[in-house]
């Protein structure tokens, strides 16, 4: 897709959330930022389809950064757009689920309390099918660093804990044809800079020089038991 259609594909899609009566602010309140363009993939370079997602399983890639983590979930059901408010309190709107069945989200994987996040080593942070032992609910992305739990169908609204947003949403645009997903921006409460500044030291260890490089053209999808030696289940 190149960039003139992709773009396109974006305005359409966005015109049919707003034709469709379901998200009427949309145009008023959102304020996405936008970042270069990137195709998901697989490990081994192929694109990714969207179709073959697991249903509730975690999957991770990195955008709009190389050391920034992102949940990418299929919930299994669609999920529709939801007004949220930020920690300073700025409206946003977040567009729902891509994809045939509108059930494909994505949201930065930093905890927006203290901004734990899935490393190589370890992960505090997770989707949870089932509830955690301290979860109000099936289906929630869970920390367990102090239990702030965040639900997925609902942009990442924060249901318990002490964070005080909701993670912050990846936006993905569905190529229906090719079925592949493409990242293309943010909405909602970034927390980048505090992150680099918070895991300087950790992030140029593990990462390295590129850290911060913003991520453009393809990211890496993997499993998140795959990327994370010791996922944490609380
Ligand atoms: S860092 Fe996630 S709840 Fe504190």
């Amino acid at each position: 897709m190149d960039r003139r259609s992709f773009i396109g594909t974006c305005t359409a899609g966005a015109a049919g959330l707003t034709a469709a009566g379901s998200l009427s602010s949309w145009a008023a309140d959102a304020k996405p930022r936008e970042y270069a363009p990137a195709l998901l993939i697989h490990e081994h370079g192929e694109a990714l389809k969207a179709s073959s997602l697991k249903p509730q399983f975690n999957y991770i890639f990195h955008y709009p950064f190389e050391a920034t983590p992102v949940f990418l979930l299929d919930l299994g059901r669609p999920v529709t757009p939801h007004i949220l408010t930020t920690e300073d309190r700025s409206p946003y709107s977040w567009p729902g689920g891509v994809g045939h069945h509108r059930s494909i989200v994505a949201f930065s994987a930093i905890c927006a309390h203290q901004l734990a996040y899935p490393s190589h080593d370890v992960s505090f942070i997770s989707f949870r099918k089932t509830r955690a032992h301290r979860g109000v609910q099936d289906g929630l992305i869970h920390c367990c660093a102090e239990h702030s739990q965040y639900d997925p169908a609902r942009g990442a609204e924060v249901l318990s804990g002490p964070a005080r947003q909701p993670l912050s949403a990846v936006l993905l645009a569905h190529d229906p044809h090719a079925d592949t997903l493409t990242a293309h921006a943010t909405v909602g409460g970034e927390l980048f800079d505090a992150f680099f500044h918070k895991y300087e030291m950790k992030l140029s260890l593990d990462v390295g020089p590129k850290a911060h490089t913003a991520v453009a053209g393809q990211a890496v999808v993997q499993e998140l038991d795959r990327f994370c030696k010791n996922p944490i289940q609380c």
